[in-house]
């Protein structure tokens, strides 16, 4: 599985809906190489074709989405069928990955690319952790996610409350907006 964009950062940049820059924004010289590669390994199936119709977060939207495997990998779900929920790793196809100053139209106020959850980043990896309700094949069928159709999927992780979950984090310039 491919995606151009995806693969070659000086691919033209030709989806106004995620690329344009915003009044507020700064955009940084991508390094000339990669330094790693990685595989696809399936796509997620989920109602939402346009930036306007997806959820922002996932736990905005309970549509039970599909998480299509790749077949060969298969056998890797092998003892997943125990688990609750997973965690997703997916690749944010539709961005761009220059940005280092974002002007969120939500917040309206200028952060930098490592304290925002925005798609926008060097490498457009999204994490969620959705509600495994069961496998059909190589079909996961999920709840929790906040991407468009056909996004490109990267891994499926058992998510532990023992290690992964944190209740005491903070957020300090979120939680000073009051949400
Ligand atoms: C704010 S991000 C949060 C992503 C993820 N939950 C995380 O924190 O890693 C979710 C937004 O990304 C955008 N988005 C979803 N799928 C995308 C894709 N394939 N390419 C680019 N942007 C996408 C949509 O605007 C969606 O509302």
């Amino acid at each position: 599985m491919t995606d151009e964009s995806a693969q070659d950062p000086g691919a033209p940049m030709h989806d106004d809906e995620f690329l344009t820059l915003r009044e507020g924004e700064i955009a940084a010289a991508l390094p000339a190489q990669f330094d790693a590669s990685l595989y696809f390994i399936g796509r997620i199936r989920t109602p939402w074709q346009s930036r306007e119709q997806c959820p922002k977060n996932p736990r905005e939207s309970d549509a039970v989405c599909t998480v299509e495997l790749d077949p060969r990998w298969a056998p890797a779900l092998e003892g997943l069928e125990t688990v609750t929920h997973v965690v997703l790793l997916y690749w944010m196809n539709r961005t761009r990955r220059d940005l280092v100053l974002q002007w969120p139209r939500h917040y309206g106020e200028q952060r930098g690319t490592f304290a925002l959850r925005s798609p926008a980043r060097p490498n457009p990896i999204a994490i969620s952790v959705a509600r495994l309700v069961r496998i059909e094949g190589s079909t996961l069928l999920v709840t929790g996610v906040d991407c468009l159709d056909n996004t490109p999927l990267l891994d499926i992780k058992p998510y532990f409350a023992s290690t992964d979950s944190v209740p005491e984090a903070v957020v300090g310039w979120h939680a000073r907006r009051g949400r």
